[in-house]
């Protein structure tokens, strides 16, 4: 399978076999088979919207494989600021490096990005659209903790709307046999035309307003922050503000076995308290970005096949 020059832009444009590629890729770099993948390759790294994880886990694979970074870590450091248009400032750097990740708050800026890349774009994050990096480093994660991911009852819970992350989660699910269970209030909902694209898909999903609801069935229960940026109305964010939170007591609820996950930052969607349990696994998550990144770096530089 040929990645060399493939842009990552959103989940829709993966089929299984692919993501299934990535996957065995990541568990590869992760038992150190590719030490010198990036040896010499440069990536920039252009962030037009804050990060911490997804863009110190990209800079942090590519140094530890070899590779070189440089970039911008805020839309004022950029020339953005002179209102240079985006498509300009690709086509500037694409002469500069091998691979570009970026993160933009308008959706569909990496794919206007693609359109005038030579190189390789990575999608870091396109406003309220897809975050396909953080779904792959998921999938890593659920299918490294339970061993596979057909079978397994899903919750995705809270901001279904506006999360960018379960967005794309759901449709890298949509390749396996999984329940997915939609947990939000009503306004959080998933949007409808993600419903549709999972119909069609023939991935069977529930709908409900409370964990307790379902909290008995689930296997994994992937919690998300509300995005408070994204709200066009401050009141409606008012409304549900801290209208949901884990703590110890929820715990009881769960299975046993059942996982915690969070793409992170978390704002007080889940109690500390919870972190040392056996149910946490958020920050394990996180540092599985590590592998997956170096994958996907790999893969679209020429460096792993
Ligand atoms: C997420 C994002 O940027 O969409 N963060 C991340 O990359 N891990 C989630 C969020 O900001 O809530």
């Amino acid at each position: 399978m040929d990645f060399k020059n493939k842009s990552i832009i959103s989940l829709r444009d993966l089929t299984k076999e692919e993501v299934e590629f990535i996957l065995q890729k990541s568990d590869e770099v992760k038992s150190d088979k590719h030490p010198d993948a990036l040896k010499d390759k440069v990536m920039a790294s252009l962030f037009f919207e804050p990060s911490t994880r997804t863009r110190l886990s990209f800079e942090s694979a590519m140094i530890s494989l070899g590779g070189k970074v440089f970039g911008f870590a805020t839309q004022d450091s950029s020339s953005v600021s002179k209102g240079e248009t985006l498509k300009d400032t690709i086509k500037m750097v694409t002469g500069y490096c091998d691979v570009i990740i970026m993160r933009h708050p308008l959706e569909g800026a990496s794919r206007a990005a693609q359109e005038v890349s030579s190189v390789p774009i990575i999608n870091c994050g396109d406003g309220s659209n897809q975050h396909p990096t953080q779904a792959l480093l998921d999938l890593f994660t659920i299918k490294d903790k339970f061993k596979k991911i057909d079978g397994l009852n899903i919750g995705l819970y809270g901001d279904l709307r506006y999360g960018r992350t379960v967005h794309s989660l759901s449709m890298a699910l949509s390749h396996y046999k999984v329940n997915l269970y939609f947990i939000s209030p009503k306004i959080l909902q998933m949007p409808d035309h993600y419903k549709l694209y999972l119909n069609q898909c023939g991935l069977k999903y529930f709908e409900a307003e409370s964990l307790e609801e379902v909290a008995d069935k689930l296997d994994v229960i992937y919690v998300t922050r509300i995005q408070k940026e994204r709200f066009a109305d401050p009141e409606e964010f008012v409304k549900v503000a801290g209208s949901y939170k884990i703590t110890l007591n929820t715990l009881g609820m769960l299975k046993k076995s059942a996982k915690i996950m969070h793409p992170l930052p978390r704002v007080n969607e889940i109690d500390t308290s919870v972190d040392n349990t056996e149910h946490a696994i958020y920050f394990e998550q996180a540092h599985n970005g590590i592998p997956v990144r170096q994958a996907l770096l790999g893969l679209v530089t020429g460096g792993i096949r």
